[in-house]
């Protein structure tokens, strides 16, 4: 693509718990050309997951060498984007995508990666499409209404609820008509959770003594637990489970930097007494049912009545702080990146 510069961030030291710029290295490379079933995107906006930190993290420390992708590639993102050159039928250039891209400008993809690229449609705000209506907005949405299925009424209590999926699933819970019990890492997400996301209560977990405050706040125990941390959390959550209760698996970020992997949940068995149910869900495989939750999502979105929480760096620069605010909890809401003029361009 002529003389225009791609600005990129390669992984180039894998990380030992907490990730920070010193696992990136910034390079600068001409703008490669799509071949024949790829097209080349602009990126706009980036988004930031704790599961990223198994991109960049060494596996099992026998083996020191694997886990993640390799040194030297550029690290992999969500992101929505902007066609600028096709050779593939189904993409043209001015096409606002969603897709699996990378910490850098420009893009070449044949869209079939894990996160297969589809189109946003018109009139949907870049943010909203990667954020709310993106893959944290549909785990949000498909993990309330039909994992957890929710009856008017029902305590609802969620980990990780001031985060990117936390805050969506909070609100569509407190929509739906439950008792909602946010569970948080700080004053200010916990603040926000109470005035701005309608929480009936919430738990700072790193201030507070959280089996007492559940038992407080939960006095005939719960009926959904929404988790986004796991560990220790997730086991007080199951033994305040009450008949019926439902355990919505969405991730587990308490765990994710940690190694070797901590055993699971102790009170498992509490689910036998409750006739309860775990369950998992991948956003990813709710992508063909985008539509639903958009339809259900929009309308709520543009009234006003779901408040979207972002957190927003400005500058490619900024990449690896985007990340790894997730693991420092800083950020409120949900970690995006706006991208800034390429050079070049
Ligand atoms: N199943 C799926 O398809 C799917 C899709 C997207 C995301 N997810 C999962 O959903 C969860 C939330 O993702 P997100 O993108 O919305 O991230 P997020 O909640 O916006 O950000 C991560 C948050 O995790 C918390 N955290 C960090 N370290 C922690 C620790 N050691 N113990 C407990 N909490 C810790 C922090 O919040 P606090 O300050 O409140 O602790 C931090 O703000 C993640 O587990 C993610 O993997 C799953």
């Amino acid at each position: 693509m002529g003389d225009r510069v791609n600005r990129r961030w390669l992984l180039a030291q894998r990380a030992e718990g907490a990730v920070s710029e010193t696992n990136f290295r910034w390079e600068e490379t001409p703008v490669p050309d799509p071949q024949q079933g790829q097209f080349l995107v602009r990126n706009l906006w980036l988004s930031f997951d704790p599961t990223q930190i198994f991109m960049v993290a060494r596996g099992d420390p026998s083996a020191p060498d694997e886990g993640g992708i390799p040194l030297g590639s550029v690290m992999p993102t969500i992101a929505v984007s902007r066609v600028v050159a096709s050779r593939h039928p189904d993409f043209s250039p001015g096409d606002i995508v969603h897709g699996h891209m990378g910490w850098e400008d420009y893009t070449v993809t044949d869209g079939q990666d894990f996160t297969p690229t589809y189109r946003v449609p018109d009139g949907v705000p870049p943010n909203w499409a990667i954020g709310a209506l993106g893959l944290t907005g549909l785990v949000a949405y498909f993990g309330v209404h039909e994992v957890a299925r929710p009856q008017r009424g029902e305590t609802f209590v969620i980990s990780g609820a001031a985060g990117g999926v936390g805050s969506i699933a909070t609100q569509l819970a407190k929509l739906e008509g439950l008792r909602v019990v946010g569970i948080a890492g700080s004053a200010a997400k916990c603040d926000w959770l109470s005035r701005e996301a309608g929480a009936d209560g919430v738990i700072n977990y790193r201030s507070e003594d959280v089996p007492k405050r559940l038992t407080e706040l939960c006095p005939d125990g719960i009926d959904i637990f929404f988790d986004n941390s796991g560990g220790p959390t997730l086991d007080l959550a199951l033994e305040r489970l009450r008949a019926g209760g439902r355990v919505v698996l969405c991730g587990a970020t308490s765990r994710y930097a940690v190694r070797p992997q901590p055993p699971g949940p102790v009170n498992y068995l509490a689910l036998v007494m409750v006739n309860g149910r775990m369950e998992g869900l991948l956003g990813r495989d709710y992508l063909p049912r985008r539509d639903e939750a958009f339809a259900a999502l929009l309308p709520l979105l543009r009234a006003g009545r779901l408040k979207p929480k972002e957190d927003v760096l400005v500058g490619l620069r900024e990449a690896p702080r985007g990340l790894a605010r997730l693991y420092s909890g800083d950020n409120v809401g949900k970690q995006l990146l706006r991208m800034d003029e390429p050079a070049g361009h």
